[in-house]
């Protein structure tokens, strides 16, 4: 199929770069524009059509980049605002898009605005950015409301006013460090509309969009039940707020896109966001967290595609992030493989072998489905998640604010391996900022370019068959309880084994591509295929 230029975004395959593990280009053990530049050739020879990066800009790190201190500028540990000029240039020489996170629903306790509202003081104009708020109890010292951080303890901290004395608090959804901004204010709304300008002016070609759907809050600001989200999340008001962008993405010639970051418990409401003058596309995390089985493949598949034909968007399928335990561990875990976000089962045992296999299977299938993929950096590789970092070098703020109990997402964000036989694996000539482990020697790209059984291998020639595949819909095949089977029109069959017993593959013209080695025909366990007729 030949996508049409304007419909790019309905079916690309996007690789996701997180900037300071990527590639370091001058030396300081932390992944830069420049180390991006260097290793181009890589993402075009895997075959991707866009690159999304993770935060680029000015910012403390206190959580990686998500929270921002400056929206119109290059954090000078990753380069400068005319280097990204460059490498956005360079990235569409080579035919590959670009598109950045923006990050609207908080912000660094750095910025100005944030700076001038502790300044300014209770009831003034500047904390009407952010929710400032009096404190319970006869001095106040108890938070405004029961809401929980998404990183552990309470989504308030108090502040010192400029007398000295305990003052008001201000809500953060996540760390203390990254106070939420109010959407209710137009100061903010005008402000991101004019940074979506700033970065579509130098040419970027859309922007993921970080907590999409927290955005809004309940202005009561009622204190929640454990678990219950509805005052903080999916606000219908957010819908005006992806409307007014959407005008300025279609304002541009060729259009720019939005995609939406939205754990949301049930698609259908993700679904809602992705209208045709809304958001563009949302990441099906359903897919992400599901089990290890046929069924439940079925389900979330068959779901997802209903859910998004409805509203005339295309899905997009994602197996790892940044925030989550890479999937060849994941897969790898003994006992039941579901996953959830809150319950990454750190320390539970993992067969690698196994997790690699099902990693290998996973691909072929998310490369085989109608939409959208999202690959994230190193799973092309194979990277698995590291368990033991030191505590002392972890820096997410997980880590801290749940007292260790949750060891963070530092594991998923080691630096890459690029050649060689010992750390640091060509990432650059520094110390890289997470230790990489002695055992990803044969995991380095330059290991497994020229191994035709290499997951590296396997990537490129799954994105290389895979734009025939169409944007059709699938048609489901039924064999057995543990086989997940689909055909896509003209003449592509899916077929994943989840079972223990091999499948004897029906007829066919041509195998394009397999998982693994087949036994005698017969499709193995945990084995994926793609056949012609
Ligand atoms: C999103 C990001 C995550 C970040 C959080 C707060 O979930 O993907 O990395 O910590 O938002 O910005």
């Amino acid at each position: 199929m030949t996508v049409s230029e304007a419909d790019w975004w309905r079916s690309a395959a996007i690789y996701q770069v997180y900037l300071r593990s990527f590639a370091d280009g001058n030396g300081d053990g932390v992944g830069d524009l420049s180390g991006v530049r260097s290793r181009l050739g890589h993402l075009a020879h895997l075959g991707v059509d866009a690159l999304w990066f993770t935060p680029w800009y000015p910012s403390p790190m206190d959580d990686g980049g998500y929270d921002v201190a400056d929206y119109r500028d290059i954090e000078p540990v990753f380069g400068t605002l005319a280097e990204a000029g460059h490498l956005i240039a360079e990235a569409h020489e080579r035919g590959i898009r670009v598109l950045i996170d923006v990050v609207p629903n908080h912000c660094s306790d750095t910025h100005r605005w944030f700076r001038d509202a502790l300044a300014a003081g209770p009831g003034s104009p500047e904390r009407q950015r952010f929710w400032f708020r009096p404190g319970r109890g006869p001095d106040g010292d108890e938070p405004p409301n029961n809401w929980p951080s998404r990183f552990g303890g309470s989504a308030w901290t108090r502040v010192t006013e400029a007398d000295g004395r305990p003052g008001e608090w201000y809500l953060h959804l996540y760390g203390a460090h990254q106070p939420d901004f109010n959407w209710d204010s137009t100061d903010v709304r005008t402000e991101f509309e004019d940074v979506l300008r700033f970065w579509f002016d130098r040419g970027v070609d859309g922007v993921r969009i970080d907590v999409a759907d927290g955005l809004v809050k309940d202005p009561a600001l009622p204190d929640t039940a454990p678990g219950d989200e509805t005052p903080y999340s999916d606000q219908e008001a957010l819908h005006d707020i992806y409307r007014s962008w959407r005008k300025i993405a279609d304002s541009y010639p060729g259009g720019k896109i939005l995609v939406g970051e939205m754990w949301l418990p049930d698609m259908t409401r993700v679904a809602r966001h992705l209208r045709s003058d809304e958001l563009h596309s949302a990441f099906t995390f359903d897919f992400l967290v599901c089990p290890w089985t046929a069924g439940r493949f079925r389900e979330i598949v068959t779901r997802t595609l209903r859910s998004h034909e409805e509203v005339g968007a295309p899905a997009a399928w994602v197996l790892s992030n940044h925030d989550v335990t890479r999937h060849v561990t994941r897969y790898g875990r003994s006992g039941e493989t579901g996953f959830s976000f809150a319950d990454r089962r750190h320390g539970t045992p993992v067969d690698r072998l196994l997790g690699t296999r099902r990693a290998r299977a996973a691909a072929l299938l998310t490369l085989a489905l109608p939409g959208v993929v999202y690959l994230y950096q190193g799973e092309e590789l194979g990277l698995w998640e590291i368990e033991d970092l030191p505590d002392e070098l972890r820096q997410d703020p997980v880590f801290t604010r749940t007292a260790g109990a949750d060891p963070g997402r530092d594991g998923c964000r080691v630096p890459l391996p690029w050649s060689g036989s010992a750390p640091p694996f060509g990432f650059g000539t520094g110390t890289p900022w997470l230790p990489q482990p002695a055992s990803w020697a044969d995991l380095s790209a330059e290991a497994q370019a020229d191994d035709p059984d290499s997951m590296l291998t396997l990537y490129r020639t799954g994105l290389r068959l895979r734009p025939g595949l169409g944007a059709a819909a699938l048609t489901w095949l039924d064999f057995a309880p543990d086989i997940l089977a689909f055909r896509r029109e003209p003449e592509f069959t899916f077929i994943l084994n989840f079972g223990a017993v091999p499948l004897p593959l029906p007829a066919h013209e041509e195998l394009l591509l397999a998982s693994a080695p087949l036994a005698d025909g017969r499709l193995p366990s945990d084995t994926a295929v793609w056949l012609r007729g």
